[in-house]
């Protein structure tokens, strides 16, 4: 009991605690703690309540979250995660700027090179779903602005530690079904193309943002839910390819890897920068609940655990960034919007996501062996607060 409220006592061990609970599932608590997750995730900052980066760093790393995802490069954040391994990717989305190549290695030397090697930064992101955007000035620039970021890491000698790239929203995709016959729409063949090429000749990830709720929200009457939440279902076969889909996430991934293989590149990774399913919306926004949540990022992580690959890539592990830490009160939109993150500001879960690294089996119904496992989570809140 005494432990209790010495663990309850502090801003931080109230945070920590449910964070734990909710990722450690209770009969796997030392193997869970001891190797990275191999899922990434978003750290969106739109918000006027947020814990203190120091905090967000204190807890990402008892979860063994070892991937974040910044839209910025806000140093405090940054430095907040000095010697702790985390990777990294940064943002800028100035992209007007960074096309002048002074401009870029100026903000590369301000902004990534300070804090390297103490924080890893892996990866520059420049600008955020711009080709589906309506500004044709910030299309034309979007390449320019990758080629001088990377100038200017190859003049610093941080080309070999830090890629390039992108992120796109899945709508750069003009057809996803079948995932074989994925097509690029036409009238961007022209920015794609040569940021193909670049992607190709840099060896850097091309990165896209994928929600199968919009689609689900947009046809709730023909798209299965099962299918969109990784829940069992019957799948859909490919004709071209006889491969059987069991969801829509994975169908979306090899629709742009076969996109890009019909413009000539077979060479190129791809990599989920965000996904994720929102708890909340408004009454129009049909399947965004707390159940729905709850089921489509804890069947992402099991699935990311087990290492599983798409039909078409069966080796090769999906890799996805989640949307998002925490939930965001100050963004703009409909309520989903505001309703993306795994916990609230106050470090509280928003609900289960019954996180189980063991297998891609159903997570048994928790809680039964919590009693055994308790003095072991609330030893690691303890080593963490006397760190
Ligand atoms: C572009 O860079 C200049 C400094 O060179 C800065 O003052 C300005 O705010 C930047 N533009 C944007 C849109 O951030
Ligand atoms: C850059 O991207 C490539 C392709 O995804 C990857 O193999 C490589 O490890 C990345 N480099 C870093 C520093 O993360
Ligand atoms: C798909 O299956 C059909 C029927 O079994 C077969 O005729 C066809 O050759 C297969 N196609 C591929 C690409 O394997």
């Amino acid at each position: 009991m005494d432990l209790c409220a010495v663990v309850l006592s502090s801003w931080s061990s109230s945070l920590l605690l449910p964070l734990l609970l909710l990722f450690l599932s209770a009969n796997d608590v030392t193997s869970a703690a001891a190797a990275p997750l191999k899922f990434g995730i978003n750290y969106g900052q739109i918000g006027n309540n947020l814990p203190h980066p120091t905090q967000v760093s204190g807890l990402l790393q008892s979860l063994s979250v070892n991937r974040v995802k910044l839209y910025d490069a806000d140093p405090a954040v940054l430095a907040a995660f000095a010697g702790t391994g985390v990777e990294f990717i940064v943002g800028n989305e100035d992209l007007r700027n960074l096309t002048d190549a002074r401009k870029a290695r100026a903000w590369v030397e301000q902004h990534v090179q300070p804090f390297l090697p103490a924080t890893r930064i892996t990866c520059v992101t420049v600008g955020n779903e711009v080709l589906s955007g309506k500004d044709t000035v910030a299309m034309q620039s979007l390449l320019p602005a990758m080629q001088s970021v990377h100038q200017a890491l190859v003049d610093l000698g941080l080309a070999g530690q830090v890629n390039v790239s992108t992120a796109h929203s899945v709508n750069i995709l003009a057809s996803s079904y079948p995932p074989s016959a994925g097509a690029f729409q036409e009238d961007l063949a022209q920015y794609i193309q040569p940021l193909l090429n670049f992607h190709a000749e840099i060896g850097s990830p091309f990165l896209i943002n994928a929600y199968p709720f919009f689609a689900y929200k947009a046809s709730p009457g023909s798209v299965s839910l099962p299918y969109v939440l990784f829940e069992p279902n019957p799948g859909v076969r490919d004709p071209n390819t006889n491969l059987t889909y069991d969801n829509m996430l994975y169908a979306q991934i090899d629709a742009v890897y076969a996109a890009m293989k019909a413009m000539g590149h077979a060479d190129i990774t791809v990599r989920i920068s965000e996904t994720g399913w929102p708890s909340k919306g408004d009454a129009d926004e049909v399947g965004a609940t707390l159940q729905n949540a709850a089921a489509y990022n804890g069947n992402l992580m099991k699935r990311i655990a087990a290492g599983q690959g798409t039909p078409l890539k069966p080796d090769v592990p999906v890799d996805v960034f989640v949307f998002a830490l925490f939930n965001e009160d100050m963004k703009p939109g409909p309520v989903s919007e505001r309703n993306y993150g795994l916990f609230y500001p106050n470090g509280t879960p928003v609900y289960n996501v019954g996180f189980d690294r063991a297998s891609l089996s159903p997570s048994p119904t928790t809680s039964t062996s919590s009693s055994s496992s308790k003095p072991t989570v609330i030893n690691k809140v303890l080593n963490f607060i006397s760190l």
